[in-house]
């Protein structure tokens, strides 16, 4: 049984009407307090999914798979968001959904999976999605292998069976939860994050094939082209360039070799988005058979450049 749900505004209860809410658990390798995964967390609230953060206690960028009992902290948390002297793990005071680990972001997962959700959600409850970031920065091919964004995401799908999508973003500001004026960047980000999700859950379940999660990149927000959720086009990609595996599955009138996720965010003519289906096991392309499953259930909202 699920418990209490979202309470929303009246407005945005109705705009997401639309889509099933779900239980998300979030993390990310910047900071539990970084406003990238703040508003992505306001953002799936509101469209009606019932989230929950558990990130480290600080900037843990570029730690890969890294996992290791967390310690009690003696300084504060990043931006001053948790006192010092808080212990290992800790807790918003007033909001139980947001949650740290002083550690690094797979275990910040493993805390979400094993303490928060059954805190937040019941004794027992799993979520049904995990999601990553948006990563502040890209993760594109090389980078792939470091990223702790990437790192959770492969983690749920091996280890808690549990599918996930990781979002990183080309342009790669800092800033703290409660910065005022929220920055383009992080709403929008946040905004297009959100629309893939959804597309993902609207598919059914489940969700993505075994063993794979999605790796999306976010190309440059800018304010004079690439400023608005409707500027942006999805493209399926590959991590690696063809050649290190392949073929890929027919997408786009039958081809079988995908664009490089390179390629795709960087090209000048568009705002284009680049989705990966990434094997859990090694962070690599995913073999054929499973990218088909992917394009079955989500076909229509990719666009073929
Ligand atoms: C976060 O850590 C990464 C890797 O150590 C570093 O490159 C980056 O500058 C750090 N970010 C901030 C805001 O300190
Ligand atoms: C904790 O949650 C409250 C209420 O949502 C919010 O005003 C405050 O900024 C949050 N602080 C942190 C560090 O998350």
């Amino acid at each position: 049984m699920r418990p209490a749900t979202v309470l929303l505004p009246a407005a945005l209860a109705a705009s997401s009407a639309a889509a099933q809410g779900v239980r998300i658990l979030q993390t990310n390798d910047d900071g539990w307090a970084e406003s990238y995964l703040r508003e992505m967390h306001s953002s799936l609230l509101a469209a009606g999914h019932d989230a929950l953060v558990s990130g480290p206690a600080e900037n843990q960028s570029g730690t890969s798979s890294r996992d290791a009992e967390p310690e009690p902290r003696t300084e504060p948390c990043q931006f001053d968001s948790c006192a010092a002297n808080s212990g290992p793990v800790g807790s918003n005071a007033t909001d139980p959904r947001l949650n740290w680990v002083n550690s690094f972001p797979v275990t910040s997962l493993k805390f979400g999976f094993d303490t928060f959700a059954p805190q937040v959600w019941g004794p027992g409850a799993v979520p049904d999605l995990v999601v990553t970031g948006p990563n502040i920065g890209s993760n594109l091919w090389l980078q792939v292998p470091f990223s702790g964004t990437i790192g959770a995401a492969a983690e749920s799908v091996k280890n808690h069976g549990v599918p996930a999508l990781a979002f990183s973003g080309l342009t790669a500001t800092h800033n703290r939860w409660d910065v005022s004026p929220v920055p383009l960047e992080s709403t929008l980000y946040a905004q297009l994050a959100t629309k893939l999700t959804n597309a993902v859950i609207a598919s059914g379940t489940p969700y993505l094939p075994e063993g794979v999660f999605l790796s999306t990149n976010f190309p440059k927000v800018s304010s004079s082209r690439c400023s608005k959720v409707d500027d942006f086009k999805f493209v399926l990609t590959r991590i690696n360039p063809f050649g290190f595996s392949g073929p890929d599955a027919p997408h786009c009138g039958g081809d079988t070799s995908l664009p490089t996720e390179t390629e795709v965010v960087l090209n000048p003519t568009g705002c284009f988005v680049s989705v990966s289906v990434a094997d859990a096991s090694d962070k690599t392309t995913a073999p054929a058979d499973k990218q088909a499953v992917v394009i079955e259930k989500l076909g229509d909202f990719f666009t073929c450049m």
